[in-house]
């Protein structure tokens, strides 16, 4: 089940005489007080890229859309039909809020905008984006982000209905980006870039967005290993039997409950010619579906947890995009996949399980499972050997606790976080650092094993740095490591907002992708 895509290209013809179903400009909130975010409401500003339209209304644009009832307000779309003024039948004005001084909007306000756009035109094949691109050095981060929030707000996933749904429109199949000129080979280089990372945000959109039904273990380690094994990456899957005999306790004793058995996916790109000699290594926790094992979770709510392989998700999409983009450094990608079921099987509270690393952990609560699962993956990369790790997970409801749904949790090497933080900022996948204290760790003291998977008194507080100060265990001194929260971020149950769509978000891929190229250009 996977959804329908969008295709994007460039054009530098005049966006009036465009032969598309409906063309997109950009209107800026102008307001008139001191303070232009908090001041009065006051007339619009039509943004860049809405010149050749606007003559073509004769100068009544602005006021046309203020009688429609817009504001300007970021995501706000107003459309209207254009009565034979310019070839296309549909304007569509989406809200960029205050223009900023001297300055185009931030990338995120236009990816956010462009999503919104998209899909408020699902049912029209083919649409036109005019906005506001700047004539200077941010000229392709905007162009990014625009032809990003382009295909992320025209996602949707196919879903299982029997019958079509006459209200349903298709999404946009065909975007043009008005650009000052379609040749421009760095222009040309950002929408191969966009369409890359792209579909591997919808490709982990579409795995999370599965019925856990169909995506078990096994069958999420054969989706996995197929589509890498297309793209060109090295894969090796090793199964229960070799789990266990490979002393990978925690996926072992996580996955014994269900009658699905766990996996291990690794993915490797190798780059070709020069490199930094850096090696990086993603990790991202695959439970296709967590019950709670033993200690069961309430049922309300407990659905969203199929997405509680969307770390696994957005790694391997990741190294998709890697097999495309070609960085010129090793990654290699650890996708721990286990059912978190209970069963006359299950793994315990009380049992003590031995880690990949040899280390002992006590269990305490069975739905702290992906901590389990990771410390072995996090243990293996580092045993394989890595400059780099970066591991995500939805690993805690403390996370969404302390820093909401849409910004991820980041604990690890100072440096790193900080590294992880600009490059969420910079992609529009924010993300915060967070300590790991002694006194975490103090109460996570065993009277019987090396470590607590949790606080030994079953102490909820500083709940998701525990998960941090746990997996802190399974990393080498000489590895650098940060550990991404993405609980709340990952996962989107409300209405459709900007590129976001309803379930998963595919966060954090765009981040993963910064970093890796980050670690090519810098070390
Ligand atoms: N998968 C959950 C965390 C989660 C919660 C993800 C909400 C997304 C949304 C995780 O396995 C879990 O159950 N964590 C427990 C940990 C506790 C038992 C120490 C939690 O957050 O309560
Ligand atoms: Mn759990
Ligand atoms: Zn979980």
């Amino acid at each position: 089940m996977t959804s329908s895509s969008t295709t994007l290209s460039l054009v530098d013809t005049d966006p009036a005489e465009l032969a598309v179903d409906a063309i997109v400009i950009g209107v800026h909130s102008q307001t008139t007080g001191p303070d232009a975010t908090s001041g009065p409401a006051g007339t619009l500003l039509l943004a860049d890229g809405a010149e050749s339209i606007a003559a073509a209304f004769d100068g009544k644009l602005t006021a046309t859309l203020a009688l429609l009832g817009a504001t300007g307000g970021p995501g706000e779309v107003i459309k209207l039909a254009t009565l034979g003024t310019v070839t296309a039948p549909l304007v569509l004005a989406v809200g960029l809020g205050p223009e900023p001084t001297g300055a185009a909007p931030a990338p995120e306000t236009l990816r956010r905008a462009t999503g919104a756009a998209v899909r408020a035109l699902a049912g029209a094949p083919r649409v036109a984006l005019s906005l506001p691109l700047p004539d200077n050095a941010d000229a392709p981060a905007v162009l990014r982000a625009v032809a990003e929030g382009a295909l992320l707000g025209g996602y949707r996933f196919a879903g299982y209905k029997t019958t079509p749904q006459p209200s349903r429109r298709e999404p946009v199949a065909e975007v043009l980006i008005a650009v000052p000129d379609a040749a421009d080979e760095a222009a040309r280089a950002e929408i191969d870039r966009a369409t890359a990372v792209a579909g591997a945000v919808r490709t982990s959109r579409d795995w999370v967005n599965t019925a856990p039904n169909e995506l078990r273990p096994p069958a999420f380690a054969e989706a996995v290993a197929t589509a890498a094994r297309a793209a060109g990456l090295d894969v090796e899957v090793l199964d229960e039997q070799e789990l266990r005999a490979g002393g990978y306790g925690g996926i072992t004793a996580v996955g014994q409950g269900s009658e699905a058995p766990p996996r291990l996916v690794k993915l490797t790109w190798t780059p070709v010619g020069e490199t930094n000699g850096k090696r990086v290594a993603l990790v991202g926790k695959g439970i296709t579906f967590d019950t709670g094992g033993i200690s069961i979770k309430p049922a309300q709510g407990m659905w969203e947890m199929k997405s509680d392989m969307a770390g696994a998700a957005a790694v391997g999409a990741a190294m998709l995009a890697i097999a495309a983009l070609k960085p010129s450094v090793t990654v290699t990608g650890y996708l721990p996949m286990a059912e978190n079921m209970p069963s006359g099987t299950s793994y315990r509270p009380g049992d003590v399980v031995t880690m990949f690393n040899g280390k002992r952990v006590e269990v305490l609560n069975t739905d702290a499972e992906g901590r389990m699962i990771l410390g072995d993956a996090m243990a293996r990369a580092c045993a394989d050997g890595t400059d780099y790790l970066f591991e995500t997970s939805t690993l805690t409801g403390g996370q969404v606790i302390a820093l909401g749904k849409r910004i991820a949790g980041v604990m690890g090497t100072p440096e790193l976080c900080e590294r992880v933080k600009v490059a969420g900022d910079a992609v529009g996948e924010p993300a915060w650092p967070m300590p790991l204290p002694d006194d975490v760790r103090k109460g996570m003291d065993s009277d019987v094993a090396d470590i607590s998977q949790v606080n030994a008194g079953m102490d909820r507080a500083g709940h998701m740095l525990q998960g941090g100060v746990f997996l802190r265990e399974f990393v080498t001194d000489e590895v650098a490591w940060a550990h991404i929260d993405i609980a709340g971020p990952s996962y989107h149950s409300g209405e459709p907002t900007g590129y976001w769509t309803k379930g998963g978000t595919g966060v954090p891929v765009r981040t993963l992708l910064q970093l890796v190229e980050d670690v090519a250009a810098n070390g």
